[in-house]
């Protein structure tokens, strides 16, 4: 193996695996792991060719700064480049973005604003017309804008495309991808139009994105959906977007990218992020589709460490309705830990209140289940803990027992839910129960997520 003179010298030749363990019809699919590159994604590919090409055109010299809309990954790579080169860089970013991701930005010296995702392009909030207005606004910025800017497709044209095409020994048939900046379908097509014309390009979009129905009836929406799936899918054409050699379309739920992903991990042991299930879920369906064998493409655009609070986590997926769990009928169904799973964060009355504030911190939870011998004897919560310690810190050493409230409110499972909010009102969590049996506590945030699950928003 080689040494790098640093890390900017891994960025590409990334690996590409077989799938083995997925039913891919007559096909044989392959999957090009990007999320090997030193930022974890096909978007270093895209920081370190615009950079260049910015510095080679004279546009900035170490010590200007940069600025960029961006939902996250082309952060990344722009932080890691920007970094290794001595830029600084602006990252405006929206907010349905994963924690994950921004922690990760910061902690690469990138400066973070969030804004809105609930807001479509011509919003000054939109993330790329805020981000162009702070780069007209800052002295000497550069606004590096993907979504126009021509190096970015041509990253792809001249290295990821040539790279595709030696690694699969120019045995290929079709690839099947997302488009974010459209960077990546732009290169590859131009690259593939010479040569291998007739290499088929196929997309992956999210529900609510407008281009798959453009690719397959070439209408254009004027109004978007929303999508939780990030890095791919649009509300509109961005100006480098070169759509002609792709063929067909499929439009994948969340749901199913985020189920896929997951089962791509179990079942091949690749850890992608949520598009990863988007492409896998239409590349399968493409090659379940044909009738005759081909050699199909697609990629794990990045990786899934990024994904662990959200697809990874099993209470956000049952919080987001993408697990298939039982349907009770009664306040079981509003329970997000039951406790007879186990999945309830509880403790015992003579542990430390020191270990209950950790606890509370590591779940991020406000209130814990005081159990003795599998009954529930108390609850503690942060105002409980609050309370004992505000005025003697060391009774973070005293038993739980002290500190916690015996006064609890039961609600027996078979409730009606318009019995939760006096509960609510009053300032408790409602502690279900059927009999002496403890199901689970719900909260306030329990009740908003069963509320919304049921209207599909
Ligand atoms: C997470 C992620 N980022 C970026 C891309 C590629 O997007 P672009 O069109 O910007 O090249 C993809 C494509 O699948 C993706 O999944």
């Amino acid at each position: 193996m080689s040494v790098f003179d640093n890390v900017l010298g891994l960025i590409g030749q990334t690996p590409v695996v077989k799938i083995n363990h997925l039913d891919t019809g007559p096909c044989e699919l392959f999957i090009k792991l990007e999320s090997q590159n030193p930022g974890g994604s096909i978007k270093d590919r895209i920081g370190l060719k615009m950079i260049e090409d910015a510095e080679a055109s004279g546009h900035i010299s170490p010590g200007s700064t940069l600025v960029e809309g961006t939902a996250g990954n082309t952060g990344l790579g722009l932080a890691l480049v920007a970094a290794q080169k001595g830029y600084r860089l602006i990252l405006v970013i929206p907010d349905k973005m994963s924690r994950e991701k921004i922690s990760n930005l910061k902690a690469m010296g990138a400066e973070v604003v969030l804004t809105r995702s609930d807001v479509a392009k011509g919003h000054p909030e939109y993330y790329q017309d805020l981000a162009k207005r702070l780069a007209s606004e800052i002295d000497g910025a550069f606004f590096i804008n993907q979504f126009s800017n021509p190096s970015n497709p041509q990253a792809h044209e001249e290295v990821t495309g040539p790279e595709i095409w030696e690694q699969m020994e120019k045995n290929l048939d079709a690839i099947v991808l997302g488009v974010g900046s459209s960077g990546t379908v732009t290169g590859l097509s131009r690259y593939f139009a010479r040569e291998a014309p007739g290499l088929e390009l196929v997309l992956a979009d999210p529900e609510g994105s407008i281009l798959a129905e453009y690719i397959n009836k070439g209408t254009l929406a004027t109004k978007s959906g929303s999508w939780l799936v990030e890095g791919i899918g649009e509300d509109f054409l961005p100006t480098i977007s070169d759509f002609t050699r792709v063929s067909k379309a499929y439009c994948i739920s969340d749901r199913e990218s985020f189920r896929m992903g997951r089962e791509l991990l179990v079942r091949e042991g690749v850890l992608g992020g949520s598009s990863t299930g988007t492409l896998l879920a239409a590349a399968l369906r493409y090659c379940r589709e044909q009738q005759e064998p081909k050699r199909v493409l697609t990629f794990a655009c990045d990786t899934g460490n990024r994904y662990l609070s959200k697809m990874y986590n099993d209470f956000w997926m049952r919080d987001q309705g993408f697990l298939d769990v039982e349907n009770y009928g009664d306040l079981r169904d509003l329970i997000a830990r039951p406790y007879q799973s186990h999945d309830t964060v509880v403790i015992g009355p003579d542990e430390p209140l020191a270990n209950a504030y950790k606890r509370m911190k590591i779940y991020d939870v406000s209130q814990l289940p005081v159990i003795s011998e599998d009954r529930l004897v108390g609850i503690l919560d942060e105002s409980d803990l609050l309370l004992a310690v505000a005025e003697d810190s060391d009774r973070f050493d005293d038993p739980v027992r002290s500190a916690m409230a015996t006064n609890l409110t039961e609600i027996g499972v078979n409730a009606d839910i318009s019995e939760l909010m006096p509960i609510f009102n009053s300032d408790f969590v409602a502690i279900v129960k059927d009999g002496e049996q403890f199901l689970g506590l719900i909260t306030r945030v329990d009740l908003l997520n069963y509320l919304r699950r049921k209207t599909d928003r």
